[in-house]
């Protein structure tokens, strides 16, 4: 399976690509979890996202494209991928297509996780995620489910940057949810049920 995660923050892509990993192996791109592991070890491009991040903006183009590029020409990508929090403007989808028709490998499905606002203001305020293994848990869980880890916030998960965040979607994202459209590829599903029952539909939806 070749396909794009799109949905606000917050509307459960991680949870749900977790669990697309669990069963298929299919390999993760998370663009989030990639640009928080180089402000964990300090490098150039870590430097350069912090105060993007912190703040809720999105990261340059340049960047994002380049690093989704390289990631895309490793070996493991060629049985698939789950490209999740990328695309996120109309720049980066244009470049995904070239890559992925350089490549050819098209996408199979661009799946939007469908949640409405105040829901994700609640989810992402009391998101917490574990610093062993990134497992993605809320404040009800003192540890890790998984491994015992400790549980962190993450710095962009408070409401003011939430809030931005949003804007932001609304702004550059949201106008991809048509440009997929357009391409017949887009695939909606309702995310505002429990996790197991979105899981299901999505495998329905995909037919997998
Ligand atoms: P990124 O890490 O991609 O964040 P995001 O898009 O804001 O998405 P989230 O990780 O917040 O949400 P999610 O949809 O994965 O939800 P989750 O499953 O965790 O990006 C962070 C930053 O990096 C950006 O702001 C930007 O600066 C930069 N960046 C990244 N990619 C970029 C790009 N392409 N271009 C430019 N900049 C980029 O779930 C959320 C919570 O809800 C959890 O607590 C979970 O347990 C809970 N939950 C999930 N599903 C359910 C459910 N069905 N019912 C109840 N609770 C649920
Ligand atoms: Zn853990």
């Amino acid at each position: 399976m070749n396909i794009v995660l799109l949905g606000a923050p917050g509307a459960g892509k991680g949870t749900q690509a977790a669990k697309l990993v669990a069963e298929f192996g299919t390999p993760h791109i998370s663009t989030g979890d990639m640009l928080r592991a180089a402000v964990k070890a300090g490098t150039p491009l870590g430097k350069k996202a912090q105060s993007y991040m912190n703040a809720g903006e999105l990261v340059p183009d340049e960047v994002i494209i380049g690093l989704v590029t390289e990631r895309l020409s490793e070996p493991d990508t060629q049985k698939g991928f789950i490209l999740d929090g990328f695309p996120r403007t109309s720049a980066q989808a244009v470049a995904l297509d070239a890559e992925l028709s350089r490549l050819n490998r098209p996408l199979d499905a661009a799946l939007l996780v469908d949640v409405k606002f105040d829901v994700i203001i609640k989810r992402l305020t009391s998101r917490r995620m574990c610093k062993e293994c990134g497992f993605i848990g809320t404040d009800a869980l003192s540890s890790c489910p998984k491994c015992g880890g400790e549980m962190y916030q993450r710095s962009d998960d408070n409401e003011q940057t939430v809030r931005n965040r949003l804007e932001v979607y609304e702004r550059s994202t949201a106008p991809l949810i048509d440009y997929y459209r357009g391409s017949d590829l887009l695939v909606t599903v309702d995310g505002d049920r429990d996790v197991e029952l979105v899981y299901n539909d999505i495998k329905q939806l995909l037919h997998l």
